[in-house]
């Protein structure tokens, strides 16, 4: 395994943002499985035919006796397998809607000088509720970044991942001149969220009360949680990887680190990657 680190390694040094490369044993297991998924795939090398002739035999058998027959031998292919180009992956652009600030340097900044993004709740009435803190935005304008006819309807979750996703590419140099140079097949996104829409899921059933009438007809893509990342490259007209992933508070980093292994395996040349929630309504307390 000790050949699969060093260009991980390479990875996390130049996102720099995200980790130190040593302290990160995770994110290496992470890869590790990757990789092993990878060889199991069979979609880029040919050495894999021996494990899948052995996984039919081994299934006239047990499941469990089969896949500890494989694992070392799977081990031993991956290791025999030739160095592959490894590409390297840079952040090129950062853009974030926080309680801490809506520029990456001014939330970085905040966040040294110990400010804490913590305040009273003042979306609803949370007098009632044992806690009425949280961190919540509020000065917010999607002014100049989502037409108004969306921003509306949308849940704040999208509004906030469209503006922030819009800002990263602005950051990072991609004006929509350059953007139309890109070769759109090539640029993805992937940006996850944890519970989607869910005020706009929540104000549904509240109109389902008095009637299906009541509803807002965009309820359901409204507040699915891929739907965000989907809008913004249907907006950008982005065809490459375009999906979201969602593991609680781990969401973000799971889609960066996607993200970058969607480049590193040639899949995409650019991808717009992160995480957004606002879960701000009384059953999210
Ligand atoms: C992105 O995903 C959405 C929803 O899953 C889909 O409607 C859209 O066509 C996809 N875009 C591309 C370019 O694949």
């Amino acid at each position: 395994m000790a050949a699969a680190a060093p260009p991980l390694c390479a990875w996390l040094v130049a996102a720099g943002a995200h980790a130190d490369c040593g302290a990160d044993e995770h994110h290496r297991q992470q890869h590790r499985q990757t990789q092993c998924f990878d060889a199991g795939s069979g979609a880029t090398f040919g050495l894999d035919r021996r494990p899948l002739g052995a996984r039919r035999r081994g299934s006239a058998r047990s499941g469990m006796a089969m896949s500890v027959a494989l694992q070392p031998e799977r081990v031993i292919v991956e290791k025999k397998r030739p160095d592959v180009k490894q590409r390297r992956v840079v952040v090129t652009g950062m853009g974030v809607v926080t309680p801490l600030g809506h520029d990456p340097d001014v939330f970085y900044n905040n966040l040294l000088d110990g400010h804490s993004g913590i305040s009273e709740i003042e979306t609803f009435d949370c007098s009632k509720f044992p806690t009425r803190i949280a961190g919540e935005i509020k000065s917010f304008s999607t002014e100049g970044w989502v037409v108004p006819k969306l921003s509306k309807r949308m849940d704040k979750f999208m509004l906030y991942l469209i503006t922030a996703g819009k800002k990263a590419l602005e950051n990072g140099g991609l004006t929509e001149e350059v953007r139309n140079d890109l070769d759109k097949t090539r640029c993805g996104v992937l940006i996850g969220s944890a519970m989607g829409g869910m005020k706009v899921f929540n104000d549904a059933i509240e109109a389902l009360r008095v009637s299906y009438r009541k509803m807002n007809p965009f309820c359901v893509p409204f507040a699915t949680t891929n739907m965000g990342s989907a809008i913004l490259a249907m907006d950008l007209g982005w065809m490459g990887p375009n999906y979201s992933i969602s593991t609680a508070c781990a969401t973000s980093n799971f889609c960066i680190l996607n993200a970058a292994n969607h480049i590193r395996r040639g899949e995409a040349d650019v991808m717009l990657c992160g995480g957004s929630d606002a879960p701000l309504i009384p059953i999210g307390m």
